[in-house]
């Protein structure tokens, strides 16, 4: 299979033809996809009608799937434990309404934020399969992070270099009032500290490394202070320079790097469904800082 890769934006983002996710990929396919993903950052799949089984099988060629660890909700999925709900439809297709605890707790990714930065060794990318999507809103944004820190002015390069950031599952519930996680769920998830300037792996670039969603405390810093820094850090990322906006299409599935990138997703009305899943790829190392 050849592959053909259009980019979407100048920052980051393409869009990847040749692929049918329904059949095993060729080891030739799989390095031209991975390629193109490091380069490009988030790579979109158009029209993938696949089913949970292979989307599991596809994540696979890049990674382990994550098991989300988190069960008291309802966010992963009882049918295919790889397969974490960004929906407002649950497994027995009630539409949800906002105020169900699964829906507070996701409303968070409406804030910047990498996905699992939270483990000791974050995930290295996520896939989001779009099955019923949004038209009233719904679109997923995503930052070039190598970007923003080679253009981060010095007062903030400044605050951020050699330092370190708390990342804490349980900083979801009292940023948006979801339950809070179980004594079980705390003890699998204790914070953890990563550096907020982070060396790629793979390509050996240098990007700022937050997640505002779960970032509670900065080494050295009061709390407000922190709090206030991740804020000016965000504001700044979200440039529309530095942003490929991905407006869904049914069967999209996107592929994005949570080591150098952060995301957000725009409000929808809550009356249409949307149903979205994703896997998520774990890391396969520790934060290296740069
Ligand atoms: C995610 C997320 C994006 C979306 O799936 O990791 O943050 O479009 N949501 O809902
Ligand atoms: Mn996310």
């Amino acid at each position: 299979m050849a592959i053909t890769v259009v980019p979407r934006h100048p920052a980051l983002g393409a869009e990847i033809r040749g692929v049918d996710m329904h059949w095993p990929l060729d080891e030739a396919t799989r390095r031209a996809v991975h390629e193109a993903w490091m380069e490009h950052l988030v790579v979109v799949f158009p029209d993938q009608d696949i089913s949970d089984a292979e989307h599991v099988a596809f994540t696979r060629n890049f990674g382990e799937p994550e098991i989300f660890h988190q069960t008291s909700l309802g966010l992963r999925a009882d049918r295919v434990k790889e397969i974490f709900l960004v929906s407002n439809v649950d497994e027995r297709n009630n539409l949800l309404k906002p105020s169900t605890p699964s829906q507070v707790q996701l409303s968070s990714s409406r804030q910047w934020h990498t996905d699992s930065s939270y483990r000791p060794m974050p995930s290295m990318g996520s896939l989001l399969h779009g099955i019923e999507i949004s038209r009233t809103g719904g679109i997923t944004q995503f930052i070039n992070m190598y970007k923003v820190w080679d253009d981060l002015p010095d007062g903030l390069r400044r605050q951020v270099e050699g330092r370190r950031a708390r990342h804490d599952f349980a900083m979801l519930s009292r940023l948006v009032g979801s339950p809070p996680p179980t004594g079980e769920e705390r003890a699998a998830m204790p914070p953890v500290w990563h550096p907020m300037v982070r060396r790629h792996p793979v390509t050996g670039r240098t990007s700022l490394f937050i997640s505002s969603i779960y970032n509670d405390a900065i080494e050295g810093m009061e709390e407000g202070a922190s709090r206030r820094l991740i804020e000016d850090l965000s504001d700044f990322a979200a440039q529309p320079q530095y942003m490929y906006r991905h407006v869904w299409e049914p069967h999209d599935v996107l592929m994005w790097d949570n080591r150098c990138t952060v995301h957000a997703v725009t409000p929808h009305d809550p009356a249409e469904r949307r149903v979205m899943h994703r896997t998520t790829i774990v890391g396969a190392e520790p934060v290296v800082a740069a």
